[in-house]
């Protein structure tokens, strides 16, 4: 069994990809043991609670500097003992001893086919208004391994998704989420989930 804790910071649409395909089985072999969220009114925390996940949050603003508020999320992680990181929508910039620890083992989804529209600055709808700015025909998802750069450590998964004519950056948002990052994340833990119980038999 995999052990997977996802990080969060809003909405959590992602967040129930990955509980919907854990509990109807298109996601095996992997069981979400947290998640947790940087900013407390995230309504991904609802949504692990109403999937009965058990759900922190450890906010910056609970903390008098950067330092100690690394600390203390590296240390929910620690309790938390998980085999692979998942950041689905986590805008948190991660502390460096934290992908030192879990080199390999943190995942993250961008709303761009990479390297397109990625790096410092580029995250939710702002990916997409740049993708519109820019009048690209064709954009997408991605799924890559976290390093110490942006956005930048080995993909795993892509889908590419049709731009289409009168797009508004909400409406892009909407079916890049629908046509791949719904899709892929949830295909790529799978992925993960497998070669993981293969290396153990
Ligand atoms: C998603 O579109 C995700 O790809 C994006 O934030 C959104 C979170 O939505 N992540 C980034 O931009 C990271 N650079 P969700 O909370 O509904 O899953």
């Amino acid at each position: 069994m995999l052990n997977i804790v996802v990080c969060v910071s809003g909405g959590g649409t992602n967040l129930q990809a990955i509980i919907d395909g854990v509990k109807e089985g298109s996601i095996r072999n992997t069981k979400i043991v947290g998640v947790i969220s940087n900013n407390a009114g995230a309504y991904a925390l609802t949504r692990a609670e109403d999937a009965g996940i058990p759900a922190y949050c450890v906010s910056p603003k609970n903390f008098e500097n950067r330092e100690r508020f690394n600390r203390a999320f590296l240390a929910q992680l620690e309790a938390l003992a998980p085999d692979l990181i998942v950041l689905a929508g986590f805008l948190v910039i991660l502390p460096e001893k934290m992908i030192e620890v879990y080199r390999n083992r943190i995942i993250n989804i961008h709303p761009s086919l990479i390297p397109s529209f990625c790096g410092t600055g580029y995250y939710g709808l702002k990916v997409h208004e740049e993708a519109l700015a820019r009048g690209v025909k064709v954009t997408g998802a991605t799924v890559h391994y976290v390093d110490e750069g942006t956005d930048t450590g080995r993909i795993i998964m892509q889908k590419a998704v049709e731009v289409l004519d009168g797009d508004t950056p909400q409406v892009l948002q909407r079916r890049v989420m629908e046509q791949a990052e719904w899709v892929i994340l949830p295909k790529a833990i799978d992925e993960i989930a497998s070669s993981w119980e293969e290396r153990k038999e």
